[in-house]
């Protein structure tokens, strides 16, 4: 079976998030790595709204493994060694390769796929924080 591994915050759960899902469902067995809520703290400079806790076990709920990612991703995505590494397309515009702190060469010697899915429009916990503020 072809391993899927995808990796992120998923701070207020929305519908770019559960297409995202349906994409590494559709691949193969789906590993979600959730970020920590000290990785969160560190990289955002503030917490998340729900805790890793609410986060990851809602995540579990829907029928996927899922794993704590505490640095950058490298170490998760090492350990996890998936067929494929899925993001959203947003990251086309970013260095997601920096961002997890790996190289091209490393996952061509791992034989991980990286694969982006068409980020969905107008949603993301950022907006959904916004509307909130604004009800
Ligand atoms: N994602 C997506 N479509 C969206 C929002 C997110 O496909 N509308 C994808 C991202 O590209 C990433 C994953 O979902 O692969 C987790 O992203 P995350 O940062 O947790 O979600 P956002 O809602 O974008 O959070 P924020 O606004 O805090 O950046």
């Amino acid at each position: 079976m072809t391993e899927v591994l995808t990796v992120g915050t998923f701070d207020t759960p929305h519908l770019g998030h559960a297409r995202l899902f349906k994409t590494c469902e559709q691949l193969g067995n789906v590993t979600v790595g959730v970020n920590s809520d000290e990785f969160i703290q560190e990289y955002k400079g503030k917490p998340p709204l729900f805790t890793f806790e609410e986060r990851a076990t809602l995540i579990a709920r829907l029928g996927y493994k899922v794993l704590i990612n505490t640095s950058a991703g490298a170490e998760l995505i090492r350990e996890v060694n998936p067929d494929i590494l899925v993001i959203g397309s947003d990251w086309l515009r970013k260095d997601y390769l920096k961002q997890i702190d790996m190289t091209p060469d490393e996952l061509d010697e791992l034989n991980i796929s990286l694969m982006y899915t068409p980020y969905t429009k107008n949603i993301s916990s950022t907006e959904i924080k916004r509307r909130v503020a604004n009800a």
